[in-house]
């Protein structure tokens, strides 16, 4: 099957990278390299393009499409930034992109039990490795698994899906991502079964759980602005609220400096900004992107710079 991905907010990314022909980039998310090809191609001299993904077919893809450019695919999860760094002997980088999420090629890989629109084995795993949707759903306990259908899928009808899961697998496993939608819609009240796709809530939530995508990416951040150099700068694409307050909250701790109370006649915390915005607000899509690619309605993108100077070690 062709991998099949449509960059999102790609000009606004080079934008907010500003990639240096000589530098050093990593996307940790490299994916059908949409992203990684435009970084790549603006690199000259000693610049390179270093492409993570923790999933093989996308390396195999990343690998073959940035054929001739000066880039290096590796199968890593982007958490592991600075250990990839320290194998390629390479102290710094001048800039890192992570466009969270799943590709398009993974949701409409049927056999990759992602999606609701189609019948397959449950799995949802990105690195095709560990545990799978299949072992959430069947073993995980009744309170667990409302917890994280509250937590990271903001589903009001947690509690409801949660038993129906519980009581379903009595008789036998939840085997397919057809028998997980056809339970929560039996879970669901009527009105909300007919307003909307009542899956899209329980599926997000079981995939995060699955792929511990919020564990790496508060991990990830950490560890890409630790490598980036002074002046580097890091983008991150976000498709829903929960990974973006993430984003954010991040984001604006290291962009933060004094902290004092307003009527301290000087500062006693010493703290200073590590980093600086380059756009104040996130940036979305324009009219064209949204009507020429669905997936970029939600995406989010911040970017940061970090500072010339290292702030105060008192700031972490
Ligand atoms: C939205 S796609 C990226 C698409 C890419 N920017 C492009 O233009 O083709 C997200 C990719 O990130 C990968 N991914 C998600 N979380 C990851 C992680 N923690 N470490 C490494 N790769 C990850 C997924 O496997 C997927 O291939």
């Amino acid at each position: 099957m062709e991998f099949s991905h449509i960059p999102v907010l790609l000009a606004e990314t080079m934008q907010g990278l500003a990639v240096r022909p000589d530098g050093i980039y990593i996307d940790g998310t490299v994916g059908g390299a949409g992203h990684s090809r435009e970084i790549a191609s603006r690199l000259r001299q000693n610049g390179l393009l270093i492409g993570l993904d923790r999933d093989l077919d996308a390396v195999e893809t990343a690998t073959e499409r940035l054929r001739g450019f000066p880039a290096k695919v590796i199968h890593s999860n982007y958490s592991e930034i600075r250990q990839v760094l320290q194998d390629l002997q390479i102290p710094g980088v001048d800039g890192v992109l992570l466009d969270l999420g799943v590709s398009s090629h993974q949701l409409d890989t049927a056999e990759r039990g992602f999606s609701y629109h189609a019948d397959a084995k449950l799995d949802m795993r990105m690195s095709q490795e560990g545990l799978s949707a299949y072992d959430v759903i069947n073993t995980w306990d009744e309170q667990a698994l409302r917890k994280i259908l509250w937590e990271y899928g903001e589903e009001k009808f947690a509690g409801n899906i949660a038993r129906q899961i519980v009581q379903t697998r009595q008789t036998a496993p939840v085997e397919t991502t057809g028998e997980l939608a056809e339970l929560i819609r039996q879970a669901v009240p009527a009105k909300y079964r007919r307003e909307k796709n009542p899956c899209k809530k329980t599926f997000q939530a079981v995939r995060i759980a699955v792929n511990d995508e919020f564990g790496h990416l508060k991990t990830g951040l950490t560890a890409a602005f630790d490598c980036l150099k002074p002046g580097g700068r890091l983008a991150v694409i976000t498709f829903h609220s929960l990974e973006d307050r993430i984003v954010k909250q991040q984001f604006a701790q290291w962009c933060a400096g004094c902290i004092c109370p307003p009527d301290f006649p000087q500062c006693v915390c010493g703290r200073v900004p590590r980093a600086r915005l380059i756009f104040r607000k996130p940036v979305t899509a324009s009219s064209q992107e949204l009507e020429a690619n669905s997936r970029s309605h939600s995406a989010k993108l911040r970017v940061l710079e970090k500072a010339e100077k290292r702030g105060d070690e008192r700031f972490s």
